[in-house]
C-alpha cells in the first residue's frame, strides 16, 4: 500500500482535507474490517493535522467503549448522553465545542484539551455505532468546514458497519 500524501501546513486546512478524503476513501474501500479502518483513519488525521487526540469510541450496549486512537491515554468508557461523545451519540449529531470549559459535563480525559469535535458514525440502518472524537489544544480550533469534512470521513466508515 502506498503512503498517504499529506499537503504541507502552508496550505489551507480545507485544501488539505480535500486532498486527503479521496485517499481515505481508497484506503477504507480496500479493507472491510472497521477496526483496521478506524485505526488508519485516526493515524492519518493525527499525522496530517497534529491534533492532540484523534480516535473512536464504539457503541457497546449502553456505553461508548474506547476504540482505535492516536494520542495520550484516554477514558475507556462513556455513558449514553454523557460528555461531548455521549451527547453526539444520544442526539445523533455532530457536536462542535469551541471551548470545552463551557460545555456542561465535558469529560476531561486530558487537561490540555481546549476544543473538541465529535462526529457520529452509523451503520446501514442509520443507528449510531461509533463516534469519531478529536481534541485540540487550541481554543475554537474547529470550523464548520472541518465539521463538513469530518462528517464526510465519517460517512466513508458508515458502510463498514452494515
Ligand atoms: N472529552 C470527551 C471524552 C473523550 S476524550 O476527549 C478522548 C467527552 O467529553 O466526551
Amino acid at each position: 500500500m502506498a503512503d498517504v500524501l499529506i499537503l504541507p501546513e502552508t496550505q489551507e486546512r480545507s485544501t488539505r482535507f480535500e486532498a486527503l478524503i479521496p485517499q481515505l476513501r481508497a484506503l477504507v474501500g480496500a479493507e472491510p474490517d472497521p477496526v483496521a479502518n478506524m485505526a488508519n483513519v485516526a493515524a492519518v488525521l493525527k499525522e496530517a493535522f497534529g491534533w492532540h487526540w484523534v480516535g473512536f469510541y464504539r457503541v457497546v450496549g449502553e456505553e461508548l467503549v474506547l476504540g482505535p486512537f492516536q494520542g495520550p491515554l484516554a477514558c475507556t468508557r462513556i455513558t449514553f448522553g454523557k460528555g461531548v461523545c455521549g451527547t453526539a451519540w444520544k442526539e445523533d449529531r455532530t457536536v462542535l465545542v469551541p471551548d470545552v470549559d463551557r460545555f456542561p459535563g465535558h469529560i476531561a480525559c486530558s487537561a490540555l484539551s481546549r476544543s473538541e469535535i465529535v462526529v457520529p458514525i452509523h451503520d446501514g440502518t442509520d443507528r449510531v455505532v461509533a463516534v469519531l472524537d478529536i481534541d485540540s489544544v487550541v481554543l475554537a480550533d474547529f470550523t464548520d468546514q472541518d465539521r463538513k469534512h469530518l462528517e464526510e470521513i465519517g460517512t466513508l466508515l458508515d458502510k463498514l458497519f452494515a
